[in-house]
């Protein structure tokens, strides 16, 4: 029997946590949000506001001593209270060991070797003088990627290094240097898991990266890519959550090389930017799969029920300040799309403040339709015109 009086506690009350706790309302879980501020996205769907700080271990203990299952919507989260939670008997999904894998790129990558899975080559780095001197010495050679071991996100903390001009670039901090991938296509896989071990794949989409802001421009579902490449990437998903021992969803980036090799870029133990669609495209969302993975139910039919495009709705270029949606009428009005703001009271350049998703049999028109908001919506502030406070 399914116990439907279960307590999840969820570090993070951005837009992943809101989602998560939508999902929840509908089963009538009830949800506790771990965040700094009710104004966040998760502040009014949640059924409890807890205000804290998940970096903090006071925090995250207090916060997990009476939850049923703990999970996260991001990953930079204080592990040191999950282990302790989760040697009190607490259930925490993704498991906290995982976690500090996962957070650190560095180990990341080393734990894709160590258990062949495949992905680029990489070395590690104290500061960025170091790979300077290996440059030098003929040890490094260009065209590579320096990321962050710590931190990055949305690709911040990612320097593509091309010739001695980018030099400038190089981050001053820990990191990883990976060859620069000859890229067809960026795919990702969503899979999701639960503890009796069953385990399913969302099918495989296409990311088109903005390369100005390195953000995702169009997730294109399905991937147009051949039946081989779709079963080479769900096959390593499979394997890679399979390896994390991880329950609930683990969002696998893959990289399409031209020669038609499948490499892991990185993964995410959460929902993710590129399992979006799922909620009005697939059978079960993302959010959803991922609640019957960490409380253990049977996992949800992962079928695509119709091809979709989803666009993320980005704040203006040169606008921070109170947040307001011009010309929202006008896309409302296109055929299939469905809209999900966020509430963040705030926008600024490139913020993340909602997505929409079109739904079309013809991909093509879902992607014109797609591009068609993305140039009509605009995300600013109340000043009529120009930069704003
Ligand atoms: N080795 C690589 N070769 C080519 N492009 C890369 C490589 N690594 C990362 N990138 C590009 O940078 C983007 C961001 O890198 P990623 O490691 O996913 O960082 P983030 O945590 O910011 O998402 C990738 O989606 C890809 O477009
Ligand atoms: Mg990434």
């Amino acid at each position: 029997m399914i116990n439907t009086n279960y307590k999840i506690g969820i570090l993070g009350g951005g837009q992943l946590g809101k989602m998560l706790t939508l999902a929840a309302q509908n089963w009538e879980v009830e949800t506790w949000i771990l965040d700094v501020s009710k104004d966040f996205p998760a502040g009014n769907s949640c059924s409890h506001f807890v205000e804290g700080n998940f970096k903090n271990y006071d925090d995250v203990m207090a916060f997990g001593k009476d939850k049923d299952v703990i999970t996260v919507e991001i990953e930079s989260v204080n592990t040191e209270a999950l282990a302790d939670l989760q040697l009190q008997g607490k259930v925490i999904h993704p498991r906290p060991e995982a976690l500090n894998l996962i957070k650190d790129k560095g180990l990341q990558k080393n734990f894709y070797h160590v258990n062949n899975l495949p992905t680029s080559s990489f070395v590690l780095f104290e500061n960025e003088k170091e790979i300077q001197a290996k440059l030098k010495s003929g040890e490094l050679k260009y065209p590579f990627v320096q990321k962050a071991r710590t931190g990055g996100y949305d690709g911040r903390g990612v320097a593509v290094i091309k010739n001695e001009k980018d030099l400038p670039k190089l981050l001053p901090v820990k990191s990883i240097v990976e060859p620069l991938v000859d890229i067809q296509k960026e795919l990702s896989v969503v899979v999701a898991r639960n503890e009796s071990g069953e385990v399913k794949a969302f099918p495989v989409v296409e990311m088109e990266f903005n390369s100005k802001v390195n953000l995702v421009e169009y997730l294109i579902c399905p991937a147009a890519v051949s039946k081989e490449v779709a079963a080479e990437a769900e096959r390593i998903a499979i394997a890679t959550i399979e390896a994390f021992d991880i329950c609930g969803l683990l969002a696998v980036e893959l990289f399409l090389t031209k020669d038609n090799q499948v490499l892991i870029n990185e993964v995410a133990p959460r929902p993710h930017n590129s399992g979006h669609h799922s909620i009005d495209a697939c059978v079960t969302s993302q959010y959803q799969q991922h609640l019957r993975g960490i409380m253990n139910w049977p996992l949800g039919n992962t079928d695509v029920m119709m091809p979709s495009v989803m666009v993320n709705l980005l704040g203006a270029d040169g606008y921070t300040g109170e947040a307001v949606y011009e010309n929202l009428n006008e896309c409302l009005a296109v055929a299939g799309a469905k809209f999900h703001i966020y509430g963040k009271k705030i926008t600024k350049p490139f913020r993340k403040m909602g997505h929409v998703t079109i739904l079309d049999n013809d991909i093509n028109k879902a992607k014109e339709k797609g591009k068609l908001i993305k140039d009509t919506l605009k995300i600013c502030t109340k000043v009529m015109s120009g930069k704003s406070v």
